[in-house]
């Protein structure tokens, strides 16, 4: 009987102690900053960035926008990364294990639906994109004028069931990577993406700067205007920030639970900013110089993506060829983006809630099927249903950048900053004392605690209207 109940405990530790032990996670230095890399490359880089550097003062933005990125986007990350790391699970547990009894974790829960919501619209948005790798290959968008181009769009958004099949083919394809695991799912794939869409990225750029009259597209994007350096274009910048870093949601905590012990994050942070902003830059030189050259107007947004570029490619010599690449490109960068969306909901039921990877992945994407079709429907069967004079796919995307991801952050560098104290963030950014960077971990805390939190604020209240 005895001998039974020693076995029947150990049994039980044994249990208790080896996910621990197994938890998966990412397994080199470089399958880190792909991975991260890979979550703040996105459809922000190929939409956002280019043509607001352009049309808010060029060089003069990209300074203010690495300015932002210096007191709020990096401190954030590194904070958030940090949090994961130190508790080693998905974002709801790290913060209840970090503040104990404390209501901190609701954070985390917040992030979880933010998920949830970016998901919605973002997955409809690879939608199109991967809809269009087809349409382009096809021979379908090969028309120099934007209204035959926009037509084609226009054709796909509002046919329903085009709108729910692709995302749901994205869904399939994102949530069969998830369930491969960390270290094989997203680990290995964004480690052959990234090398992959730096070589596809340079090769557009290359064909749109030989371009004649490419140079006028430089000058969009590059030449400083001084005098548009005003306090909206500071906040368009502080916003931007955070979307392409992916910060705010737990994305960045959830992939620091998986970092290495010996990784140097505030090093690594910094390097996957700088990549992440070389590739949008590097966007920005293989979109205008062409958009240019062949008499285009900028635009923003979805039109500039699906309704300009494909008229462009059509007008290039070689442009059926590069449009395709252009379309994979995309494919790509929002892949990595969403893969770093879909882990933060499939840790939080993984760890918290014991379900299994499957599980937690097919019951995520049922769930974002659901909630993703609201938005996916928005310019066909719901495009009447408004809530707050917006359709879902836009509520979901305001609510999200305006209010959700910036109360994260603001919360996270609260906590961070006045919680949680500099003794803890001191052990863990020095790796417990064995990297040199003590003068730099101070300043980073100086940051977050007292310049970031004010700043996020101002931020959000402009996002509200409020100020
Ligand atoms: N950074 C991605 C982009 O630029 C989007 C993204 C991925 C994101 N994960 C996120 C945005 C988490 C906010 C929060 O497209």
């Amino acid at each position: 009987m005895a001998t039974q109940v020693t076995v029947k405990s150990r049994a039980a530790v044994k249990h208790d102690v080896s996910p621990l032990i197994t938890r998966d996670s990412f397994t080199t230095s470089l399958g880190v900053i792909a991975a991260t890399l890979g979550s703040a490359v996105g459809l922000g880089n190929i939409w956002k960035f280019p043509f607001l550097t352009g049309v808010n003062g060029g060089a003069s933005f990209i300074i203010v926008y690495l300015i932002s990125t210096l007191l709020v986007g990096l401190p954030i990350m590194i904070a958030e990364i940090m949090l994961g790391r130190q508790a080693r699970a998905d974002a709801v547990t790290s913060l209840s294990k970090l503040a104990p009894g404390k209501p901190w974790w609701l954070v985390g829960a917040a992030g979880v639906i933010s998920a949830f919501l970016i998901l919605a619209f973002y997955t409809e948005v690879a939608a199109w994109v991967f809809a269009y790798i087809f349409k382009a290959a096809l021979g379908g968008l090969l028309s120099t004028n934007p209204e035959v181009t926009g037509q084609a769009f226009n054709q796909l958004i509002t046919d329903p069931w085009q709108s729910l099949l692709w995302q749901w083919l994205v869904l399939a394809l994102i949530s069969a990577i998830i369930i491969l695991g960390v270290s094989k799912g997203i680990e290995q794939t964004t480690k052959r993406l990234m090398p992959l869409l730096f070589l596809l990225l340079v090769a557009i750029g290359v064909r749109s700067l030989t371009l004649p009259g490419a140079m006028e597209g430089l000058v969009f994007l590059f030449q400083p205007d001084f005098s548009k350096v005003t306090a909206a274009a500071l906040l368009t910048a502080m916003g931007l920030a955070f979307f392409k870093l992916s910060i705010g949601m737990g994305a960045m905590m959830t992939y620091g639970s998986y970092f290495r012990d010996d990784q140097n994050i505030p090093a690594t942070a910094t390097k996957v900013m700088l990549a992440d902003l070389t590739v949008s830059i590097l966007a920005g030189i293989a979109i205008f110089p062409a958009v240019f050259a062949f008499g285009f107007e900028p635009d923003a947004g979805p039109s500039l993506l699906f309704i300009t570029i494909p008229a462009v490619f059509a007008a290039m010599p070689l442009g059926h060829f590069f449009m395709v690449l252009f379309f994979i490109l995309a494919a790509i960068a929002a892949t990595g983006a969403m893969l770093s969306l879909l882990e933060v909901p499939v840790a939080f039921l993984n760890e918290r809630l014991g379900l299994s990877r499957v599980m937690a992945t097919l019951s995520t994407v049922a769930l974002l099927a659901l909630v993703g079709s609201t938005a996916a429907l928005s310019n066909s069967l719901l495009a009447d249903f408004k809530l707050f004079g917006m359709t879902m796919f836009d509520l979901y995307d305001f609510a999200t950048s305006n209010i959700l991801l910036p109360v994260g952050g603001l919360c996270l560098s609260l906590f961070v900053g006045w919680a949680w104290g500099f003794a803890e963030v001191k052990a863990a950014l020095t790796n417990n004392g064995t990297l040199p960077n003590e003068r730099l971990v101070r300043a980073v805390f100086g940051i977050i605690k007292f310049v970031t939190p004010v700043l996020v604020l101002i931020v959000l209240l402009n996002g509200l209207k409020i100020l």
